[in-house]
Order: C-alpha cells, then sequence, then structure tokens
C-alpha cells in the first residue's frame, strides 16, 4: 500500500519551461524550492532511495540518459548540490528541489536522505554566501531581490504521510478538515522565513489533482473515477493556500506570494483530455500494473511509444506536454488560475520598474 512518490523530476517540466521563459526576458535568477515535482536532481548527489537516475527516466533528454537532472541549457539553475554549480554558473540561480519532501519534517520519512525544506532554505544561505564572495554583499542581495522563485510543496504531506498508510500517526492526530489549516500554518512559517532570506517573486503552485494521479487510480480506486478522500485533501488545501498567500502579501505591502492553482489546470486535462491533445489521463506512459500505476518507472515497465499524448508520465507525475501546458498556464492564464496575477503580467511590471 505504501505509495514510493519517490521519483522524479520532470527534468524538462515546470522548472525548466518557467527558467527560460524567465531569463528569456531579461537576466534575473530562478531559484527553485520544494519536492519532486521541481527536483532536477539533487537527490542523485545522494544516498536516497528517492532518486530517477536510472532508465528510462531521461528518455526524453537530449542525450537520452537518466542523469535526472538538466543538462545543456545554461539559463537553468543546476542542482544545488551539482558539482557543476561553481563560479558564474551561480550567478543564475540554483535548484534546492528534493524528491519525497514535504512542509512537515516527518513526510517523506520513510525515504533516507531527503532535503527536507529547512535544509533547503540552510542552502540558500549558503548559497549567499558563496555568491557574496564571488560579487559583494550588496550585488549579492540585489540577484536575490529580483530573482524569481518556485516553490512547490504540500502533496507529499498528503500522499507521503496522511494517507501513505492506513490509520498514519497524522491521520489519527487530526482529522482532514484540521490538518489542513496546520499545514497551511506550518507552510506560512517556511514562506516568511524564505521572504527573510530575501525572496520579492515567489510563485507558490498548489498541489495537483492528487486523487487522480495513475497510482491512486491503481491502488484506490474501484472503476477508474479520482480516489475521492485525496481528492477533497487537494480541494481543502488549494484555496486556503491562495487565502494565506493573500494574506502575507497584504502583511508585506507587495505582491511577494502569487499562487499558481495547479490544480485547476490540471483538472482541465484531466477531465477533458482530447481536448489538449491527449488519448488518456488515466494511464501512464510508464509504469506497470492498472493505468501503468504501480511501482517505478524501470526498465521493466511498460513504455508508451508516444509520450506526447499522456497526461502523466509515470505513476505520479506530469508529461512534459502536461507541464508545458502548466507553465504556459502560470504565464499567462487568466484570475481563474493565477492570484493575484500570472508571471507575465509581473514580469512586464518588474522589467518597468
Ligand atoms: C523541522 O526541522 C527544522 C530543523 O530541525 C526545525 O527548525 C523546524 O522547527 C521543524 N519544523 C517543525 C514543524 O517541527
Ligand atoms: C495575464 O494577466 C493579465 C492581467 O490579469 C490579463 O489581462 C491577461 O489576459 C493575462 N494573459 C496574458 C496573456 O497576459
Amino acid at each position: 500500500m505504501a505509495t514510493t512518490s519517490s521519483s522524479f523530476s520532470i527534468i524538462f517540466g515546470l522548472f525548466l519551461i518557467l527558467g527560460v521563459a524567465v531569463s528569456q526576458s531579461e537576466a534575473r535568477a530562478f531559484f527553485v524550492f520544494g519536492d519532486s515535482l521541481v527536483d532536477s536532481g539533487n537527490n542523485n548527489y545522494l544516498a536516497t532511495t528517492a532518486r530517477a537516475d536510472s532508465p528510462p527516466y531521461g528518455i526524453d533528454y537530449p542525450t537520452r540518459r537518466a542523469t535526472g537532472q538538466q543538462i545543456g541549457s545554461s539559463e537553468s539553475p543546476l542542482p544545488y548540490l551539482s558539482p557543476e554549480l561553481t563560479g558564474q554558473r551561480l550567478l543564475v540561480g540554483a535548484n534546492f528541489a528534493s524528491a519525497g519532501i514535504g512542509i512537515l519534517n516527518d513526510t517523506g520519512i520513510q525515504f533516507v536522505n531527503i532535503i527536507r525544506i529547512g535544509q533547503q532554505l540552510d542552502y540558500f544561505r549558503q548559497y549567499q554566501r558563496r555568491v557574496s564572495g564571488l560579487i559583494g554583499e550588496a550585488s549579492t542581495q540585489r540577484l536575490v531581490n529580483q530573482a524569481l522563485v518556485l516553490m512547490t510543496l504540500g502533496g507529499n504531506d498528503f500522499v507521503n504521510n496522511y494517507y501513505l498508510v492506513p490509520n498514519s500517526a497524522r491521520s489519527r492526530q487530526y482529522s482532514i478538515q484540521d490538518y489542513v489549516p496546520y499545514l497551511i500554518s506550518e507552510y506560512r512559517k517556511i514562506l516568511i522565513n524564505l521572504y527573510n532570506l530575501g525572496a520579492r517573486r515567489v510563485i507558490v503552485t498548489g498541489t495537483g489533482p492528487l486523487g487522480c494521479v495513475p497510482a491512486e487510480l491503481a491502488q484506490r480506486s474501484r472503476n477508474g473515477e479520482c480516489a475521492p478522500d485525496l481528492q477533497q485533501a487537494a480541494a481543502l488545501f488549494n484555496p486556503q493556500l491562495t487565502q494565506m498567500l493573500q494574506g502575507l502579501n497584504s502583511e508585506l505591502g507587495g505582491n511577494v506570494f502569487i499562487a499558481a492553482n495547479t490544480r485547476q489546470m490540471a483538472i482541465s486535462f484531466i477531465t477533458d483530455p482530447q481536448r489538449y491533445g491527449f488519448i488518456t489521463s488515466k494511464v501512464a506512459c510508464c509504469g506497470q500494473g492498472p493505468y501503468n500505476g504501480l511501482g517505478l518507472c524501470t526498465p521493466l515497465s511498460n513504455l508508451c511509444p508516444n509520450r506526447d499524448v499522456y497526461a502523466f508520465w509515470d505513476p505520479f507525475h506530469p508529461s512534459e506536454k502536461a507541464n508545458k501546458i502548466i507553465a504556459q498556464q502560470i504565464l499567462t492564464g487568466s484570475s481563474q488560475y493565477m492570484t493575484p496575477m500570472n508571471l507575465s503580467t509581473i514580469l512586464a511590471m518588474d522589467s518597468q520598474t
């Protein structure tokens, strides 16, 4: 029953697409924090079970190797633990994300050696010291203040904690109605720490439609319908997150935090996959068992011939095509998806000041 949302890195995914969009518009550093939806490979430098550097991950890379980290594009930030992240490359930004982690320290406890969010922020502090050594303190502060930051947390606090096993410790401690506000209040502290470290433009994604991923269809669904308990959790979490971010913004007196309703974005292509060019939103491209939703994507898995027509790459993670749709909505989406505004509006605003 244990679901391991262990792997991976939508390398070619969300952060890469956003990072390129941002760096094309102006010289602006890009920092990424959070979990596996944005991990570009830090876990591959750790002795952990939550990693994604075995084939066929990476099949869509230019090199078709599974390195678990993005390569090539000099505009995109490297994983913080990459030995190549030195000198001028530091000025582009860094990716601190780590698969399996959550808002809470006890999330992902089944994985050893993942980089919890507090540690990610410590690395960010260390990063700033390193950059100060290169360009001085004042310039470093400016670089950080002007950077764009992407933060993705929360999904694992349900999948790899509350709902990990029946009768989990957290589910005995809290009803889901009480667990969500607890998560939000802890998340708020993390975001204030991030602000205090200098971040001034932070895109915060909600959780996806957790109950609709192939892994949950395989394990919790009778007839292919989305798992109701996880759907309820995501439905509670996302609006409370947006509300908390708006509260923080009015306290801080600026649009520091921008909520991206990735759940709503994903629901659109899950409920009407054909409209987005997918043949299915239920079956993963790579996996095994019902919906290809069991286990990890390994060399022994079923692998679909055309990844572009699948909404899910593996049992947990959206395909590259799906991530492109999400990235596009973050850039140009309406207020249904982006609060208080979309990224292109922000970039336009910032380039005028
Ligand atoms: C999580 O761990 C960090 C580092 O040990 C600690 O500072 C933080 O307070 C912990 N968070 C919670 C909610 O206990
Ligand atoms: C982005 O947000 C702005 C302001 O809310 C809106 O006018 C615009 O239609 C959105 N989309 C694009 C492509 O800018």
